[in-house]
């Protein structure tokens, strides 16, 4: 949506698939370090980068968190640093193809300053397990997703010259109890993981074989997290998970906890703290989760809702469990209950046998739905996954790439008629910072996730203050308005 050129957009996307909030913050690839817990206890220090979904950077804070423990500080320089982790992604091809020559820039680092571990953690480690330390010789850690808890074991026998690898999933890591360390925060806004794994089994996707199983964190540690960082100041959590809506806790004495009355517990913290989740499959996002987000004016106006095709027959084949039909009524029914919602969502273009008519049946559902912002990407082939040992990747690369280039071209077009339609209206924005371009201007958010330029005035505003702006301008990406008193 912000990159209008198909062919960047996905690159950028490739390198990082994130929700809007990090994406339109152009921190694609960007290193996170840790700023006043930097400082280290043992003479040692990290240098961690991310790429991926928001599951990852969350990730990386648990990480950064046992590093700090351990006694490492965090440096935003590789060349500073004793270790160095990349926190990678394997959704698509090109994601593992940036990360492989970014792990080779690392190599020169290592050349000039010896005795400095290179780490590999995330997905493409899951997939590529000790494969690493055969194919990569300058890697000297594999850890998987649900393995993080044994780096300083494993940090221990790479300095020892020993393999180090750890990759084993689990049916029950969550890393409920350990307190992330918030890296490169903006102080308003933070990501709370509150499930991991995913049991659905799209076809195309690689997520459940390097995510492992679905499972779902303790209740009481999320609104504790919550409810601490609303303590901290922050104004903002994203509830995270692959598929949020199937978020299912039973605690040892009590009532299971379902994905609803978790958002009303963590929407009864404050109404000064906003909420936001991240992904709702659309077959497991329920009424119920409808009537709360209609409840509770501080859970965010937004759901990211990804439909991958509209086409029946791709569908099935994808294994989405839904139809063109239910997911257009499931719109329709967010619009009834929750009117001024946003709803944002995933495309695939080019998935295996696609037709014309499959492809124009996907134009025809984005159109449906008038979607406000959607991420695009061309059909990758990943090793392992149902569709790769079932069906074969026929559509050609060009053909992929002028079906993309279409639905880019309608999205955009979509994007700017849903911010047109938003000139003249008030909307409650959450300041979270300096706009990029000036810092003249604040930048903040909508409920309905979209971002807000304004001129800051003579008022002593602050990032994390909520304030009134009346739209008076568009782009497809942004809204431009002023303060107003209401
Ligand atoms: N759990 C989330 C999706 C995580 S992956 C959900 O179900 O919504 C994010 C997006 O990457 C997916 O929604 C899909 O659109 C895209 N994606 C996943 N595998 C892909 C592949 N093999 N090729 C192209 N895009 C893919
Ligand atoms: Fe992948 Fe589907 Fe699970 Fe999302 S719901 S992570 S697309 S398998
Ligand atoms: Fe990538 Fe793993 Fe997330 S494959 S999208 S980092 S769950």
């Amino acid at each position: 949506m912000y990159i209008c050129l198909p062919d960047f957009m996905i690159e950028l996307k490739d390198i990082n698939y994130l929700s809007t909030k990090m994406l339109d913050e152009s921190r694609q690839g960007e290193a996170f370090a840790g700023t006043a817990e930097g400082k280290s206890n043992n003479g040692k220090y990290f240098y961690i980068e991310s790429y991926g979904c928001q599951m990852n950077f969350s990730d990386s804070e648990i990480v950064a968190s046992i590093l700090h423990s351990e006694g490492y500080g965090a440096t935003r320089q590789p060349e500073e640093a004793d270790l160095i982790l990349i926190n990678t992604c394997s959704i698509r091809e090109k994601a593992e193809q940036t990360i492989r020559n970014r792990l080779k820039e690392f190599r020169h680092v290592k050349e000039r300053k010896k005795g400095t571990l290179i780490g590999v953690l995330g997905c493409m480690a899951e997939r590529l397990k000790s494969k690493w330390l055969e194919e990569e010789q300058l890697v000297d850690i594999v850890v998987g997703p649900d393995a993080y808890r044994s780096l300083p074991l494993l940090i221990r026998q790479a300095d020892d010259g020993r393999k180090a690898v750890n990759v084993l999933l689990s049916r029950e890591e969550t890393y409920a109890d350990i307190a992330p360390v918030r890296l490169d925060s903006n102080g308003v806004t933070a990501f709370v993981s509150i499930m991991r794994g995913c049991n659905n089994m799209c076809t195309f996707c690689v997520v459940p074989f390097t995510r492992g199983r679905e499972r779902s964190r303790d209740a009481e540690s999320i609104v504790a997290e919550c409810t601490s960082l609303f303590e901290q100041g922050f104004r903002e959590v994203t509830l995270l998970g692959q598929n949020v809506d199937s978020y299912y806790y039973v605690p040892p004495q009590g009532e299971p906890v379902t994905f609803a009355r978790l958002l009303e517990k963590v929407a009864q913290i404050s109404p000064l703290l906003r909420i936001r989740f991240s992904t709702s499959h659309p077959k497991d996002i329920t009424d119920e989760v409808l009537w709360v987000m209609a409840r509770y004016p501080n859970i965010c106006r937004y759901i990211h809702l990804p439909v991958q095709s509209g086409s029946n027959r791709i569908l099935q084949l994808m294994n989405r469990t839904y139809t063109r039909e239910w997911y257009k009524a499931k719109v329709d029914k967010i619009r009834e209950i929750l009117p001024d919602c946003g709803i944002s969502s995933d495309i695939i273009a080019g998935f295996c046998t696609e037709q014309e008519i499959d492809h124009q049946d996907t134009l025809d559902i984005m159109k449906y739905c008038r979607f406000d912002m959607s991420y695009m990407f061309m059909y990758s082939e990943r090793p392992g996954t149902l569709a790769q040992r079932r069906y074969k990747d026929d559509v050609l690369p060009e053909v992929k790439k002028r079906r993309l280039t279409e639905i880019v071209n309608l999205q955009n077009r979509l994007s700017l008629e849903s911010n047109r339609k938003d000139i003249g209206k008030i909307f409650e924005v959450l300041i979270e910072g300096n706009s990029k371009r000036s810092d003249a201007d604040w930048m903040g958010r909508n409920s309905q996730n979209k971002v807000v330029i304004f001129p800051k005035n003579e008022k002593k505003l602050k990032p994390g203050d909520y304030v009134n702006v009346k739209i008076h301008d568009s782009t497809q990406a942004t809204l431009f308005g002023e303060l107003v008193n209401e």
